[in-house]
């Protein structure tokens, strides 16, 4: 079988911010890749430089603190490259984005439903009528009750599991190739966290797109991910499959991660026949 090309190829990436007289280095000459339909999980303690990487990816670096090193490419091209409007295009339609805080994918002067037919209409060029269609669908993919009503709803408005959940919804109308999600989960309480990790799954599986997922949860990761990258100040440590990752670490630091997984070993991870639990973590 022919070996598929990468979507996303990040090579030697160095990010860091001048702060003061100091400099710090977040993102120490990372490299890795991401194919098509497949899903990595990028895992660290906080302050490791995981959402250096993700910013680095969607160019939201801010570029007078921020020196970026090495090279960044989606479909064969150099996003470093891209100018404002080549980075507008690539944005939310071709690289989907869903970020810790559910709020922050919306602008909170405008309902949902008008932010998504806006979000439409603008890159796919699409009348109004049709917009809101294709707004109502993606909203009852992510399994949003009543979705109707939520189109007039602002995003402050609705719970944060729901929230996100039209946060994911926004992200599947634009049908990008790559999504990146940021800490999904961590402001959810744990049914919705539970939730949104369904729907995430059972969506990515529907859809075949390729996803970045970063998260302090390793459950969660284990869940989602077919790769996993380790990184610690700066570095990464770790990569591979995941279930060799977790289940073998060959660094101690993964060790230690998953030393750190709090033991909860729930009645349902108990019944999960086909996975083994492995360090309080289900492995795939
Ligand atoms: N805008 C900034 N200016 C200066 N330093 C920054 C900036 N953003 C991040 N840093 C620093 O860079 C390092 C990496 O931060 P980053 O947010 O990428 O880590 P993270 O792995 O996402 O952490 P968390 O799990 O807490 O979200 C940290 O030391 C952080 O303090
Ligand atoms: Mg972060």
């Amino acid at each position: 079988m022919k070996k598929m090309n990468p979507l996303l190829n990040v090579k030697q990436l160095s990010v860091r911010y001048a702060t003061g007289a100091d400099e710090v280095r977040a993102v120490d000459e990372v490299s890795f890749s991401i194919r098509p339909g497949e899903v990595v999980g990028l895992v660290g303690e906080s302050g490791s430089g995981k959402s250096s990487v993700a910013q680095a990816i969607l160019g939201l670096l801010d570029q007078h603190n921020t020196t970026i090193a090495g090279r960044i490419e989606f479909d064969g091209e150099n996003l470093f490259s891209c100018d404002e409007s080549g980075w507008n295009a690539v944005r939310g339609r071709r690289i989907g984005m869903i970020f810790q805080s559910p709020e922050s994918s919306f602008n909170p002067v405008a309902t949902v439903g008008a932010q998504m037919v806006e979000a439409l209409r603008w890159h796919f060029k699409l009348a109004k009528v049709e917009a809101r269609q294709r707004a109502l669908a993606a909203l009852r993919e992510v399994g949003m009750p009543r979705p109707e009503e939520v189109m007039h709803n602002y995003a402050f408005e609705l719970s944060g599991g729901m929230c996100q959940r039209a946060a994911l919804a926004l992200v599947m109308a634009l049908q990008p190739a790559l999504v990146l999600a940021d800490e999904p989960t961590a402001s959810l309480d744990v049914l919705a966290q539970a939730e949104l990790v369904q729907w995430l799954a059972l969506i990515q599986k529907k859809r075949g797109f390729a996803m970045l997922v970063i998260s302090h949860d390793l459950n969660l990761v284990a869940r989602l991910a077919d790769q996993v990258l380790v990184m610690h100040g700066g570095r990464l440590l770790e990569k591979g499959a995941t279930r060799r990752v977790l289940a073998n670490p060959q660094h101690p630091y993964t060790e230690q991660l998953l030393r750190a997984v709090p033991r909860l070993i729930t009645a349902d991870m108990r019944t999960h026949n086909d996975h083994s639990v492995k360090n309080g973590v289900v492995l795939p």
